[in-house]
């Protein structure tokens, strides 16, 4: 037994007194995928998946553009645009839901690739709200000195898991990879994330199968590789209502009112999802809104930092500004918070 009066008091970590995110990057695939193309495989039209998701095309990766490849790409375009070697970078934190390997986390191999040697690395599990689970426990990190640097990465290859052959899903889904790094900052650079969840609602979004149970079937009952089955309107109401107060309360939490957002960057599930949400959040109608969607389709964890670099590459928006970012998805999940942009 301890004695009190011997027993030593553990040290602690302090860290910087504030995070921020560095620089974002970005892969998509090669290969774009047109509504004409979707709907030789389900009964649809180009004007129906326009005026229900507003997607035009949506990218799927070829065999090559694997989750570790892709993420790799999306790294290191971040890193690209900012003087830190990977050796710098202390945790690389992935999320993914298409790596099919329970064990070992691909994060690993991803942070042997970049140069990020001997850092910490593990996945997360976070569906459509990985990016931003990512960056509130980067921040977390980074606040209590038990990183510096954090390379937050969402990646998805969903054409994977998505049957070509259901008409509410084969239209949404895509592939790509998102990076961001987030490091020590002078100034308050991310919000207080405001995260949560609704187990109770878990069935809305789900696989047709466990993998295993898929694995063992022989015979007639023998189910293919397990899909993504969502009950979309659901979601869909779930998502327009239920998150813009979310948003608000990260707004709140973060001591910024709507006519202080310049960016509204919001996980692209839909948008009409986007737009509602923008609406209910009254938000001025000077803000940038990312519509990343249209030509990438639902890319889950990736959505968030690719629409944020598509927004500072073409100088829609610009470094230093202020944006609200909130991802929601399978789980149900959801996280949401106001950054200062790269
Ligand atoms: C999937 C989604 C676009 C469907 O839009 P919706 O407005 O909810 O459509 P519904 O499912 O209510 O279907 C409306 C009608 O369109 C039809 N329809 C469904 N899919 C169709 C398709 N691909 N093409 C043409 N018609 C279709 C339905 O049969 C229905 O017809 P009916 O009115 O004659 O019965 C929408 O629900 C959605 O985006 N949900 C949330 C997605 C999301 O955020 N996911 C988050 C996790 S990443």
């Amino acid at each position: 037994m301890n004695d009190a009066a011997t027993s030593p008091t553990l040290q602690i970590s302090r860290g910087a007194d504030y995070s921020r995110i560095l620089a974002v990057g970005g892969y998509r695939p090669r290969r774009s995928v047109t509504n004409a193309e979707i709907c030789t495989m389900i009964d649809s039209s180009d004007e129906w998946i326009q005026t229900r998701s507003g997607i035009k095309e949506r990218r799927w990766a070829e065999p090559d553009e694997t989750i570790q490849m892709m993420a790799v790409a999306a790294g290191r375009h971040a890193l690209s645009k900012i003087d830190l070697a990977p050796g710098q970078i202390d945790a690389v934190i992935i999320s993914t839901v298409t790596h099919f390997h329970a064990t070992p986390a691909i994060a690993t191999r991803i942070a042997a690739e970049l140069g990020a040697k001997g850092a910490a690395a593990f996945d997360i599990s976070a569906a459509c709200a990985g990016f931003c689970y990512g960056v509130a426990m980067a921040d977390s990190m980074i606040r209590t000195g038990t990183a510096r640097h954090v390379l937050v990465i969402g990646v998805e290859r969903l054409s994977d898991i998505t049957d070509k052959h259901d008409r509410g899903t084969a239209f949404l889904f895509a592939d790509g990879a998102g990076a961001a790094v987030v490091g020590p900052s002078e100034t308050p650079g991310i919000g207080p994330v405001v995260w949560g969840s609704d187990g109770d609602q878990a069935d809305l979004i789900t696989q047709t199968a466990a993998f295993d149970e898929a694995a063992r079937q022989v015979g007639p009952t023998h189910q293919d590789f397990p899909t993504l089955r969502m009950d979309g309107n659901p979601v869909f109401r779930w998502a327009s209502y239920t998150m813009a107060k979310v948003a608000a309360e990260a707004m709140d939490r973060a001591g910024v009112t709507p006519d202080q957002i310049d960016v509204f960057a919001p996980h692209q599930a839909n948008l009409r999802i986007v737009d509602a949400m923008f609406r209910a959040l009254k938000l001025p109608e000077r803000v940038v809104i990312a519509r990343d969607i249209e030509y990438q389709g639902n890319t889950s964890a990736a959505s968030i930092p690719l629409a944020i670099d598509a927004l500072l590459a073409s100088g829609e928006a610009h470094s230093g500004q202020i944006a609200l970012i909130i991802g929601f998805g399978a789980g149900l999940v959801y996280a949401g918070q106001v950054i200062v942009l790269p």
